[in-house]
């Protein structure tokens, strides 16, 4: 139960799916209802009826709904989630492409990447690596709908909760204590680009065959069936012939018909661009 009308929230819900691919039920319903309430009160709304009029015909609509995202993501992150992927990077995809790599940069999509602490994770496993001593350099892009985890990243000033996975050595490393928290050391913010991106709209921000591995994880849960289809395309238009797409773990594109083929590295799947696609 929701305490909203469902007739009503459906109409919400379903305009929201249409921009953003994002679907609700269970529990994240719930939570959009406890988001949305005070936004109504804010607007003087009586109802979610009147919010979905508004998103559709007020002339604010456009800012309203530029907001919208800030509203209904889940943006959960933290510094060195799953760092076996960029293991994976560096011991199978990296050295497989050296050859490649020595004429251009190392190209990688965070895709989905929220406040930024996922394509900074890797920018510190590919300066640990050592990798600019044998003359590898890389450009990471990370982008997300949700343009307040953007403009976080950008600032890449941290709360503690997103170093929970950070020991006392790494917080010193990697971040310079401050009193509003912790900001990440210049040194791995280069290579690293931040914008603010509707990957199921994509507004060309994304390259077209530049990459050689997409990061696009945890993000593939909260979508709608053809959300799900047109992100993979587009994961797939993005990538470089046989680049490599990594999911978050309880993603999947096994028993799916893709552009893709799923690959054991390192004792986990990762899904490889099929030469053909
Ligand atoms: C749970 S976070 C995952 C963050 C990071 N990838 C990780 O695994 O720690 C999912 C992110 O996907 C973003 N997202 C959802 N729909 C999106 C869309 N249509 N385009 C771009 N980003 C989107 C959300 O704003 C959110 O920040």
């Amino acid at each position: 139960m929701t305490g909203f009308d469902g007739a009503e929230l459906k109409l919400l819900t379903d305009l929201i799916e249409e921009r953003f691919g994002l679907t609700f039920q269970g529990i994240r319903l719930e939570i959009l209802e406890s988001k949305l309430r005070p936004r109504l009160r804010e607007l003087h709304l009586a109802g979610v009826r009147d919010y979905y009029q508004y998103l559709r015909f007020h002339p604010d609509r456009d800012s309203e709904l530029a907001r919208l995202p800030a509203m209904v993501t889940n943006n959960e992150t933290y510094f060195f989630r799953e760092t076996h992927q960029f293991d994976l990077l560096l011991h199978h995809v990296i050295p497989e492409r050296r050859g490649a790599l020595r004429g251009r940069p190392l190209r990688i999509l965070s895709a989905g990447c929220s406040s930024g602490e996922e394509p900074y994770s890797l920018s510190i496993a590919l300066h640990n690596a050592g990798l600019a001593l044998a003359g590898i350099t890389w450009e990471i892009d990370a982008c997300d709908l949700n343009h307040e985890r953007i403009a976080r990243a950008q600032a890449a000033l941290y709360p503690e909760s997103s170093l929970r996975a950070c020991d006392a050595d790494a917080r010193r490393r990697y971040f310079v204590q401050e009193p509003d928290g912790f900001r990440l050391r210049d040194k791995y913010r280069q290579g690293v680009r931040c914008f603010q991106a509707n990957l199921v709209s994509p507004n060309g921000s994304v390259g077209w065959s530049v990459y050689d591995a997409i990061l696009c994880r945890n993000l593939l849960i909260y979508v709608s069936e053809e959300a799900f289809g047109s992100l993979i395309a587009l994961f797939a238009r993005s990538l470089l012939p046989q680049g490599y797409l990594f999911l978050g773990h309880s993603e999947s594109l096994l028993d799916r018909k893709t552009a893709f083929a799923p690959t054991m590295m390192g004792g986990a799947v990762v899904y490889r661009k099929l030469a053909a696609a």
